[in-house]
Formats: structure tokens, sequence, C-alpha cells
């Protein structure tokens, strides 16, 4: 009976574990979502033309990826060893083989963002500013994110 208990109460514990686990794969994407929101839901629909162009609201989307993009260190320091259930894209453990090569391709992206602050005037400057930003999102991708279906 004792030894029945014990094996419940790992079992419950390593069930807690990949629940945690899975939190934290779920946060890490949701920050990319909101990234992606960004992006393709406000600049790409202005650069297609879609959207007509509104210096308000790119410049809030340009402040908002700003901001979400200098979360990514550290939303991306837990490993969390699990893809989201269901998820297109996953995360390379290669990541937290190599976290400060990861960190580091985060400021090329910063750097395209604040750029593209002072030069998105009009949907054709956007555009240019646009591409400038989306090379540097490929780039960790392109090493860092997996696609998984
Ligand atoms: C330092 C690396 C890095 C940078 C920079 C980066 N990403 Fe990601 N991105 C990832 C990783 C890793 C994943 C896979 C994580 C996941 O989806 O669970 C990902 C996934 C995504 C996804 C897919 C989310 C989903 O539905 O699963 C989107 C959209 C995305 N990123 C948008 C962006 C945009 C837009 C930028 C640039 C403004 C950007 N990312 C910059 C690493 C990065």
């Amino acid at each position: 009976m004792k030894r029945v208990l014990v094996v419940t109460g790992v079992l419950l514990l390593s069930v807690g574990a990949v629940v945690a686990q899975q939190d934290v794969a779920v946060q890490q994407q949701n920050l990319m979502k909101a990234q992606g929101k960004n992006m393709y839901g406000v600049l790409l629909k202005v650069v297609k033309g879609e959207t007509p162009f509104d210096q308000a609201a790119v410049n809030a989307a340009l402040a908002g990826l700003e901001a979400d993009v200098a979360k990514i260190p550290t939303v991306f320091t837990p490993n969390p060893k699990v893809d989201v259930v269901d998820a297109t894209f996953g995360s390379s453990q290669k990541i937290w083989q190599n976290k400060p090569d990861f960190d580091a391709k985060v400021t090329p992206v910063t750097k395209a963002i604040v750029d593209a602050k002072g030069t998105a005037k009009d949907a054709a400057s956007l555009k240019v500013a646009f591409d400038a930003i989306q090379a540097k999102c490929t780039d960790c991708h392109e090493t860092y994110r997996v696609k998984l279906k």
C-alpha cells in the first residue's frame, strides 16, 4: 500500500513537471505570436496595401514589436524541453546549447525596428523597413526555429 502511494506521488510530481514545461513553451510561443501580430497582422497589411498607411498605427506596432523583441532573451531562458502541443513551430535545443549566440540575434532585430521608427513615413518606406526587420527575424528562425508540421 505504501509503495502504491509513493509511486502515485512520483507520477503526480512528474505530471506536474510536464505541465510546467508546457507552460514555459506556451509562454515562449505566445511572445512570438504577439510579434507576429504586429509584424504580419498590422505592418504587412499596410505594406501589401490591404490597410491604408496610418502613422499612429504603424508607430504603435513598431513600439509593441520593439518591447516584445527585448523580452526574447529572458523569456527563452528556461528550456521547456517540450514542444507546445499540436504546434506548427517549435524551439531547437540548439538555443540552450548556444544561448549567447541566440541572444545575440536579438540585437540586429532591435536595431532594424529602431531604424524603422525613423524611416517609415509611408507605405513605400515602410516596405523597405519591413523587409529589413523581417530579414533579421529570419536570421534567428533559420538556426533556432523548427518546423514541426
Ligand atoms: C533570437 C531568435 C528569434 C528572433 C530574433 C525572432 N524569433 Fe520568432 N521564433 C523563434 C523561435 C525559437 C521560434 C519557435 C518557438 C515556438 O513557436 O514555439 C519562433 C517562432 C515564431 C513564430 C511562430 C509562432 C507559432 O505560431 O508557433 C512567429 C510568428 C515568429 N517567431 C515571429 C517573429 C518575428 C515577427 C520576429 C522579428 C520581429 C521574430 N520572430 C524574431 C526565435 C526568434
